[in-house]
């Protein structure tokens, strides 16, 4: 990140007047005063004073996994690997993985320290869209098409809500929820007398599972991303 864009963030004046500032040097990064505005700075690595006080900014992180199976969303876990484990960068205090995927589903899971995005993203009135490729035992009958569109009793108090089927073939769909309900996407399978073989998820509202991304592999948002999410 820029030196100069870091100290806006940080409160300490508008672009302009930072640039001044640095200019005037009284910023130093690792020790070492600078007068060089667009130098890049790493703000979870580098020490950067001005007038001699350290700053401490929590930047906002957000972070795109493509989750591979056998790794449990949670921010620690005694028995195996956990999604914040499959980030190879140094992370700020306080992320988390924005919901839950089961340890055997794979695919989009946001990772991120920012609690007011991740409570919309999750608020069940905002009904944000959540697509996953499901892959089936059995072929998938039109009797079932027709009870996941109209609502699946899965043994909670309600009905699931209307989802959206995609078939490609006889025994893979993509299926759009707005819920997050326990292992809910197995169960609407099971109480349609069927099995989810295989479990991932393409996207959550606006974020797209970025095909580039192998199983394992992460990368942060960018900031148009980001913005889509927080306008979402
Ligand atoms: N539904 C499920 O059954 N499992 C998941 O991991 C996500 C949705």
């Amino acid at each position: 990140m820029r030196l100069d864009k870091y100290l806006s963030l940080a409160n300490i004046g508008s672009r302009k007047e930072v640039k001044k500032i640095i200019r005037q040097k009284r910023v130093s990064v690792n020790g070492a005063l600078t007068a060089d505005d667009d130098i890049h700075i790493d703000p979870y690595i580098d020490e950067v004073r001005v007038d001699d006080e350290k700053l401490t900014v929590i930047l906002d992180v957000y972070i795109l996994l493509n989750k591979p199976n056998g790794v449990v969303s949670a921010t620690s876990d005694e028995m195996h690997k956990t999604v914040l484990e499959c980030i190879d960068a140094s992370l700020p205090q306080g992320c988390f993985p924005v919901g839950r995927l089961d340890i055997d589903t794979e695919g989009l899971l946001l990772i991120t320290n920012d609690g007011d995005l991740a409570h919309r993203l999750l608020s069940p009135k905002r009904k944000v869209d959540k697509v996953y490729l499901v892959k089936s035992r059995n072929p998938i009958e039109q009797d079932t098409i027709i009870k996941l569109e109209s609502g699946v009793d899965i043994g909670d108090e309600t009905l699931t809500l209307p989802a959206k089927v995609e078939c490609t073939d006889e025994t893979t769909v993509r299926l759009t929820i707005q819920e997050g309900r326990y292992h809910q996407v197995k169960r609407m399978f099971a109480a349609c007398g069927n099995e989810v073989t295989y479990l991932k998820r393409i996207s959550m509202g606006p974020l797209q599972l970025d095909e580039n991304l192998k199983c394992g592999q992460w990368r942060f948002l960018s900031e148009s991303e980001v913005e889509k999410l927080k306008n979402g």
